[in-house]
C-alpha cells in the first residue's frame, strides 16, 4: 500500500519566542521538521506534503534541503489541524493509498510505531496513535468503546469524566487518503477554541459507519516541543538514546554523558570516544578509530585506525584515510589526507591534499585564502614539512620533498627537493654581551 505523509508545520510556536519557525529549531544538528521527515521516511512515502504557514519560505528551504521531492502546501491562516490537513488536497490529487499525518514539532516517532499503525489499517478505517499520559494535561482524550475508538475530545471541550481519561491523542493519524480528505472536509469549528479540529474526524467517521482504533506507543515518542526548555529536554533525550545506541553498536564511550552526537552520526565498532567530544552533522568514523578528548568533528570522514585529538577540529570536507593521525590544536577543512599521514600539532590544513605517510610539522599552515579566493595546496607522499612552514596556496610540494622549518613556501617544490624560504641566519660574535651591558647600564641610571 502506497503511503503519503502530511506533516503539519504551519504553527507559529509562540512559546519559542523566536523569529525562526518552531519546526526549524534544531535537535542534534537537524531541524525538528527533518526529524519528523526522517521518522516518516520509514514508510517509504510516495509523496510528502509539508503544510507550512509561519515562515513558509524558511520551512520550504529546510524541507527541500533534506528531500528535494517534498511538496509544500501553504496554510496562510492557522484555523486548526483539520484545516491544515485539508490544505494538502491539491498535493494529493491523483494519489491512491493511505495518508499519514505527522506533526513537524514531534520529532521522536519510531519506525516500528508507524509500522504498527500501517498494520492496524488492515482491520480499521482510521488509526490514531495514542499513549498513556503520566500527566494528561491539555492533551486530547481518546474515548474508547470496546476496541473501537469512538471519538476524541479536546481538553477544552471535555467533561470532568472525560478529563479523567489518561489515554491521550498524539496527533498522528492515518486513513485512506481520499477518506481522510472527505472526513476533514466535514469538520466544523463549533467548539471552545473555534478551530477546525482534526480530532473531530473520529466522531464523523464512526457516525458514517467506519471503524477506528488506537495504536499505543510510549509517551516519550510523542514528545512535542513548545518552548526552549522543552527543546533542550528533547535534545537531552535524543543524546541519551544516541549514547546508549552507540555503546550497543560496540563503541566505547569513556564518559557517555559528555559526548554529543548529531542526528546522522555513524561510528564503527571498537572505536573509542574519550570525554567531551562533539559531533556536528555528517560525520562517519570507521571501526577501530580513537577520538580523543575535547575534539569537534563535523562533515568529515575518519577511516579505520585514525587517531584524532585531543583538542582537534575536523571541519566539513575533511577526508582522512586509514591510520591518519591528527593531533592537538589542529584544524582540518576540505582536505584529503592519505593513509598514515600525520598532522600532530598546532596546524591549519584547509583546501589541501596530503599524500600517504607525509609528516606535517608543528605549526604548519596552508595559507588558502587571499582575501577573495580560496586556493589549493597539494603535498605529495612521504614528504616532511618542517615546523612552522607557511604554504602559500596555490602551491605544491612533490613526493619525498622537505621544507625547512619556518619557510614561507610560495613556489612549487619539486619531488625530492628541500625548500628553504626564510631569511638566512647571521651570528654576530659578542654582540649579545655588549647589548646586555648597555641596557643594564641604562636601567641603573633610571632612564
Ligand atoms: C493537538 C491535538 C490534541 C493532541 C495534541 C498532541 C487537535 C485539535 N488537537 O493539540 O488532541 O493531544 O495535538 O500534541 O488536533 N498546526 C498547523 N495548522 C493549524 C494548527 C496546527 O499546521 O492550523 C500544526 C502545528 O504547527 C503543530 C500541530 O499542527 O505542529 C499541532 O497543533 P497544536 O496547535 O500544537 O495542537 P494542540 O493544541 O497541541
Ligand atoms: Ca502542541
Amino acid at each position: 500500500m502506497a503511503t503519503a505523509l502530511i506533516i503539519l508545520a504551519a504553527g507559529m510556536g509562540t512559546r519559542m519566542n523566536s523569529d525562526l519557525p518552531k519546526v526549524l529549531h534544531e535537535i542534534a544538528g537537524a531541524p525538528m521538521l527533518v526529524h519528523a521527515m526522517k521518522a516518516g521516511a520509514a514508510l517509504d512515502p510516495a509523496r510528502t506534503v509539508i503544510v507550512a504557514g509561519h515562515g513558509a519560505d524558511m520551512v520550504e528551504k529546510a524541507a527541500k534541503a533534506y528531500d528535494a521531492d517534498v511538496t509544500i502546501a501553504i496554510q496562510s491562516e492557522q484555523l486548526g489541524t483539520a484545516h491544515a490537513v485539508a490544505q494538502a488536497r491539491d498535493a494529493l490529487a491523483g494519489f491512491d493509498g493511505d495518508a499519514l499525518v505527522l506533526y513537524g514539532d514531534t520529532p521522536f516517532i519510531r519506525p516500528e510505531t508507524l509500522a504498527a499503525m500501517t498494520a492496524a489499517r488492515l482491520t480499521h478505517d482510521v488509526v490514531v496513535l495514542g499513549f498513556e499520559a503520566a500527566d494528561p494535561g491539555r492533551y486530547g482524550r481518546l474515548i474508547m468503546r470496546g476496541d473501537q475508538l469512538d471519538r476524541i475530545v479536546e481538553f477544552k471541550d471535555a467533561s470532568d469524566q472525560e478529563r479523567a481519561v489518561t489515554l491521550c491523542n498524539s496527533g498522528v493519524i492515518t486513513a485512506d487518503s481520499a477518506t481522510l480528505l472527505d472526513l476533514v472536509a466535514a469538520v466544523g469549528n463549533e467548539n471552545a477554541a473555534g478551530e477546525y479540529y482534526l480530532t473531530d474526524i473520529i466522531g464523523i467517521a464512526r457516525a458514517r459507519g467506519l471503524s477506528a482504533t488506537v495504536v499505543r506507543c510510549d509517551e516519550a515518542e510523542t514528545l512535542g516541543v513548545n518552548s526552549r526548555a522543552e527543546l533542550s529536554r528533547a535534545e537531552a533525550l535524543f543524546q541519551q538514546d544516541a549514547r546508549y545506541q552507540a555503546q550497543e553498536d560496540g563503541v566505547t564511550l569513556t564518559a557517555p554523558e559528555t559526548v554529543f552526537f548529531a542526528h546522522d552520526t555513524v561510528i564503527g565498532r571498537d572505536t573509542v570516544i574519550e570525554p567531551n567530544v562533539v559531533f556536528g552533522p555528517g560525520v562517519t568514523v570507521e571501526s577501530g578509530a580513537m577520538i580523543r578528548a575535547f575534539s569537534h568533528l563535523e562533515g568529515c570522514h575518519v577511516a579505520r585506525g585514525g587517531v584524532i585529538g585531543p583538542y582537534a577540529r575536523l571541519r566539513p570536507g575533511a577526508e582522512l584515510a586509514e591510520d591518519v593521525k591528527i593531533g592537538n590544536f589542529v584544524e582540518i577543512k576540505n582536505a584529503q589526507i592519505a593513509e598514515g599521514a600525520k598532522v600532530n600539532h598546532l596546524s591549519y590544513i584547509g583546501d589541501a591534499t596530503i599524500g600517504a605517510r607525509s609528516n606535517i610539522g608543528a605549526g604548519t599552515i596552508t595559507c588558502n585564502y587571499d582575501g577573495v579566493f580560496k586556493h589549493h595546496t597539494t603535498i605529495g607522499q612521504d614528504t616532511f614539512i618542517g615546523s612552522n612552514t607557511m604554504l602559500v596556496a596555490p602551491v605544491s610540494v612533490g613526493d619525498a620533498a622537505m621544507t625547512g622549518s619556518g619557510s614561507v613556501v610560495t613556489k612549487d617544490v619539486p619531488a625530492g627537493a628541500l625548500a628553504v624560504g626564510r631569511a638566512r641566519q647571521e651570528n654576530k660574535a659578542g654582540f649579545a654581551i655588549r647589548l646586555f651591558e648597555k641596557l643594564k647600564a641604562r636601567k641603573a641610571k633610571g632612564s
